[in-house]
């Protein structure tokens, strides 16, 4: 790779809100070019060699820990892995104090997911000496997720945004993915259409660049990509759904449904995905599926964010 046409100014990604049009094109190139690496028999491309990164994971994950653990590794970075249970966490450590201890061992990049809106954030504004990834933080955002879906249409669209309409059906209140997705495909003019309960709807949609649906067949004709949503319990208040059932009868992707979409049209879906809740098994593991892709297409995103971030000193950028 040559190192030195890429010109990355942010110390940190916390969201796609920071990131200028241009500044996600760079990110979505650098991931092409380092895609690659993944489909080799010999994986590896030792770019990062001698840096340190810490998945700082407070929350659970499998698709976002293992990619970033992954995407490391291909890239030559000696990567560690904290959890919050095993953590001093447990003992009573706070957020800041485990931050700085953390700092202490000279990490390049710390990636962290955790419960709190704001969490990586924080960290970023208190540690001056490495890079902060956003790998989700409460409700707020999940920049890393929404760069791979954007990753993943760009591939599926041969590199066309403009005039495409995407469907985000379920659970927008609770979804980081949501908020994150939303703000990105804007960005790069893609028309985006959400589809849920009221109770399911974000604060203040009203003001949100998206139009509103709560009938899934009234929504779904005109769009190319319908993505689904998990109900997030772990962050839902008593009484938001009343009967499971009625909502999956409702919300639940299946066949009919894509039907009534663009003539092949696609469904994505962040994960974990709960069959039979918020997408049925045949939708999942049909064709029109990119479930899978975004899988794959996350490990090439979160390799060009940890080589932009962790080269960015090393190319004379400053934040
Ligand atoms: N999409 C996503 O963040 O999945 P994980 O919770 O498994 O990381």
């Amino acid at each position: 790779m040559q190192q030195e046409t890429f010109i990355w100014r942010h110390k940190d990604l916390l969201d796609v809100d920071q990131l200028t049009r241009e500044e996600v094109f760079l990110l979505l190139d650098t991931a092409a070019s380092l895609h690659e690496v993944n489909l080799r028999s010999i994986k590896k491309a030792p770019v990062l060699k001698g840096k340190s990164i810490i998945l700082f994971f407070a929350e659970d994950s499998t698709r976002t820990k293992t990619s970033f653990d992954i995407a490391g590794k291909r890239l030559g970075a000696d990567t560690f892995g904290l959890s919050k249970s095993g953590s001093s966490m447990q003992k009573g450590e706070s957020l800041k104090d485990t931050a700085l201890t953390l700092e202490a061992m000279h990490p390049d990049v710390i990636v962290i997911r955790h419960q709190c809106s704001g969490a990586a954030r924080f960290l970023a504004e208190r540690l001056p000496s490495c890079s902060i990834v956003n790998a989700g933080d409460g409700w707020h955002a999940h920049p890393t997720q929404s760069l791979l879906d954007a990753f993943t249409l760009r591939r599926h669209w041969n590199g066309e945004f403009e005039g495409k309409t995407v469907l985000i059906v379920g659970d927008c209140a609770h979804s980081r993915v949501f908020r994150s997705d939303v703000q990105l495909l804007t960005l790069l003019g893609v028309k985006v259409r959400i589809c849920a309960p009221r109770t399911l709807l974000p604060a203040g949609v009203e003001s949100w660049p998206v139009e509103v649906f709560s009938n899934l067949d009234e929504a779904l004709p005109g769009v190319d990509v319908v993505m689904c949503l998990r109900l997030q319990l772990e962050r839902m208040a008593a009484g938001l759904l009343p009967d499971m059932r009625e909502y999956s009868a409702r919300y639940c992707l299946n066949p009919r449904h894509l039907e009534l979409a663009n003539p092949g049209a696609k469904v994505m879906h962040p994960g974990p995905i709960m069959r039979g809740n918020d997408v049925s098994a045949a939708v999942a593991d049909s064709p029109d599926s990119l479930i899978l892709t975004q899988v794959e297409s996350g490990v090439a995103v979160r390799m060009a964010a940890l080589f932009l971030l962790a080269t960015r000193s090393d190319n004379g950028a400053r934040a």
